[in-house]
């Protein structure tokens, strides 16, 4: 489509600069800096009239100030007469507080979901996006929303890579890891894929079980995230209690946060990668052509 420009957030330039060369379209500049008091200042460099604009923003790590970003972006494209704009979100912020769990906390997703409407986002295209409570977007968003995987992609990099075969059995971390584990299973046309059982205690405290059939298998995990490296420790603790033996592990959004990668490598978990959605020492898959083919999905 020769009416899509790409204006890319301060999150992700690299990801903004494939997903023009994937998409063929022109990656429009924009100015993006801070008033001296820290408050955010955005002006798109260029004519949107009556375009299609794509704003590639991936919130990780700075949320607010990326979402901010986002939200200027997108008020700015469509005051200066773009047609629709899209926000291509490689990582979504505050997906894991989709429920009070408390009494007297929000729920910020829905609260993300609502100010994106209100600074004039039409569609929304995210990445392996956090599910769990909110399973459809489409309930808290207003305007037209599509989830791209990045699952296919990093199963591929792990067959080529020597670690997934056609015996490997896919594993998710949780319940809500099924889909992703079902995703990369499917993909690559293996049969064996299931989902252990996680309880969470706080922030780093998880615990993991399972009743899965792994005995003299190899297992390969998938995850959406990971964060603190918690969840995958406990994953192939619960992996080896069942007779499996953990070939790898891949994740969507690769946030590594303090010392979750040395930790992962402590355990002996070492071959660990993931997609440039949030860019990290362990990316070896982009997420561009997953992004390519929901934006035009959504623009169809
Ligand atoms: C939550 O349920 C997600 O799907 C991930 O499993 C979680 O965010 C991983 O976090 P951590 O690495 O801190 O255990």
């Amino acid at each position: 489509m020769s009416d899509i420009v790409i204006i890319s957030g301060s999150s992700n330039a690299p990801l903004s600069y494939l997903l023009s060369k994937q998409l063929k379209v022109e990656l429009m500049p924009a100015e993006i800096r801070k008033f001296p008091d820290n408050e955010k200042y955005v002006r798109i460099d260029g004519d949107v009239k009556d375009k299609n604009v794509v704003i590639l923003q991936s919130m990780a790590f700075k949320p607010d100030e990326y979402l901010m970003e986002a939200l200027l972006l997108s008020s700015a494209a469509k005051d200066a007469g773009a047609k629709s704009v899209t926000l291509a979100a490689a990582y979504f912020p505050y997906a894991r507080q989709d429920e009070r769990f408390k009494p007297g906390e929000p729920i910020s997703v829905a609260v993300v979901a609502q100010l994106l409407t209100a600074a004039g986002v039409d569609n929304l295209v995210t990445v392996d996006v956090h599910r769990h409570r909110v399973i459809d977007f489409g309930s808290i968003f207003k305007g037209k929303w599509i989830d791209v995987s990045v699952m296919p992609d990093l199963v591929n990099y792990g067959k080529k890579a020597g670690l997934i075969d056609n015996d490997t059995f896919i594993v998710g971390p949780d319940s809500e890891a099924l889909q992703w584990a079902k995703i990369a299973a499917e993909s690559a046309g293996l049969k064996n894929y299931g989902a252990l059982k996680k309880k969470r205690f706080g922030d780093t405290e998880v615990s993991v079980s399972g009743e899965l059939n792994l005995k003299g298998k190899k297992v390969f995990i998938v995850d959406d995230i990971i964060s603190t490296g918690s969840t995958i420790i406990e994953a192939s603790k619960a992996v080896s209690e069942m007779g499996g033996k953990l070939v790898g592990v891949a994740c969507a959004h690769g946030l590594f946060v303090n010392d979750a990668l040395y930790k992962l490598y402590r355990e002996g978990i070492t071959d660990v990668f993931s997609s440039d959605t949030v860019p990290n020492q362990t990316t070896r898959v982009s997420s561009a052509e997953a992004l390519s083919k929901g934006i035009i999905e959504i623009l169809k």
